[in-house]
């Protein structure tokens, strides 16, 4: 671990998360789960916590534990910081150390980023210490490259995060590692039973929904009643948690069991699991019930707006089925039971959106919103740019 020194201000143990593509989707999940978190930058967030993984989160690229802030800098000052700091904290190191530098929000070069790396790699050599860096082809290593890289995993593969705020305050972390997007594309693409029709809920989208309704302990019983082909009882399970899938088709449960039996084949799962068929508005749910999460019926999929006749009547198809779906839910929960909702909003050829009309009446269902201090409700929403239908995330509990 580097210790800078003293002209650097020591910070206490702090993690920086760099967040992905829809920022606030993974802000809201850090706030979730660890509370005490504030925005750094557009794409990264700082978290004030004592130990940090990013295994089970969806919404963080990378993360590491800060190890300098320096303020009002540039990529010039936070270079040269960094350079004097390594070559004093590595000398006399044994073994290769395999290097990755990543810089966020600073107006320079990939070869400007790469050499820093150059002119430390020159320091070490000059006091014996041999040291690898991985080329940048952007200012950024990918995801994939630090995590093929095994960046963060070992004392000797370091990345370190350089991220520049808005107002010229650099924080240096060193990663603590990349999400796993190998295995996060074997859970998505490896599971025998897919269905392009119910949709293919990205498996870190689900592990998101599912920390929306917060901390639990292990064993707690996650219930998805429009489980489809079983992403997120698979992800309940995997975040330690047991699972309970209900669906109106047949056919879906079978392709639950199927994917959960291939789970557990495959992955070290501990949890039990139910799955059994049910429409969600009138099903009777077994409890316990600790939280709910679900990708609700999202109507049918659309490759282009569709007219407003069309919309009206497939708006109103869903709002009833998710409206049914609550009330039938809230006799069946206690209070304070958390729930993450993803419901359909359209967009249309502005990006602007249609929403359901039950958002507006969720208090008159029995739910409030769970409020966010980082994010607004409008912004946890999920799509592509090629997307008509997008996921709106509805973070509730019952009131
Ligand atoms: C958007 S898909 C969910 C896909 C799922 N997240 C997955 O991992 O495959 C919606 C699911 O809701 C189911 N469904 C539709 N209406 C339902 C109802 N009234 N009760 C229960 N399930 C319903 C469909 O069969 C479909 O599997």
């Amino acid at each position: 671990m580097l210790t800078f020194s003293r002209d650097y201000c020591y910070t206490s143990v702090m993690y920086i998360a760099i967040l992905g593509r829809q920022p606030a989707l993974g802000m809201a999940e850090l706030e979730r789960l660890f509370g005490d978190v504030t925005w750094f930058s557009d794409q990264s967030a700082v978290i004030n916590v004592d130990s940090f993984s990013i295994e089970q989160l969806g919404g963080t690229l990378k993360a590491g534990r800060i190890v300098a802030e320096l303020s009002n800098a540039d990529w010039r000052r936070a270079s040269m910081k960094l350079v004097q700091a390594y070559t004093q904290a590595w000398s006399g190191t044994e073994g290769k150390v395999t290097l990755g530098i990543s810089a966020y929000g600073f107006n320079v070069s990939p070869r400007e980023v790469q050499k820093t790396g150059i002119i430390l790699k020159q320091k070490l050599k000059a006091n014996g210490v041999s040291l690898r860096m991985i080329p940048n082809q952007d200012n950024e290593l990918s995801t994939a490259t630090s995590h093929h890289n095994k960046l963060g995993l070992s004392d000797n593969k370091v990345e370190l995060l350089v991220v520049r705020s808005k107002n010229g305050k650099v924080i240096i972390a060193e990663s603590n590692g990349a999400q796993n997007i190998t295995a996060l594309a074997r859970r998505d693409q490896e599971r025998p039973k897919r269905d392009a029709f119910v949709g293919m809920l990205p498996p870190k989208l689900a592990q998101i929904m599912i920390n929306l309704t917060g901390k639990h302990s292990d064993g707690d019983r996650i219930l998805d009643p429009f489980c489809g082909t079983g992403v997120i009882p698979q992800e309940s399970l995997l975040l330690g948690y047991d699972a309970y899938g209900t669906d109106l088709a047949d056919k879906m449960i079978d392709y639950t069991n199927a994917n959960l039996q291939w789970l557990k084949d495959t992955h070290h799962v501990h949890g039990s699991w139910t799955v059994d068929q049910g429409d969600a508005m009138d099903a009777i749910w077994n409890s316990p019930i600790d939280a709910v999460a679900c990708e609700s019926y999202l109507g049918q999929p659309f490759s282009a707006p569709p007219s407003s006749s069309k919309l009206i009547e497939v708006r109103g198809n869903c709002n009833h089925i998710i409206s049914q779906f609550l009330r039938n839910m809230l006799g069946q929960i206690n209070v304070g039971t958390p729930l993450c909702v993803a419901v359909p909003a359209w967009r249309d050829g502005n990006g602007d959106f249609t929403h359901l009309p039950l958002i507006d009446q969720l208090e008159q269902l029995g739910y409030a919103r769970v409020p966010f201090k980082n994010v607004r409700n409008s912004e946890l929403l999920y799509y592509r740019e090629d997307q008509i239908v997008a996921r709106e995330l509805l973070v509730l509990e019952k009131i």
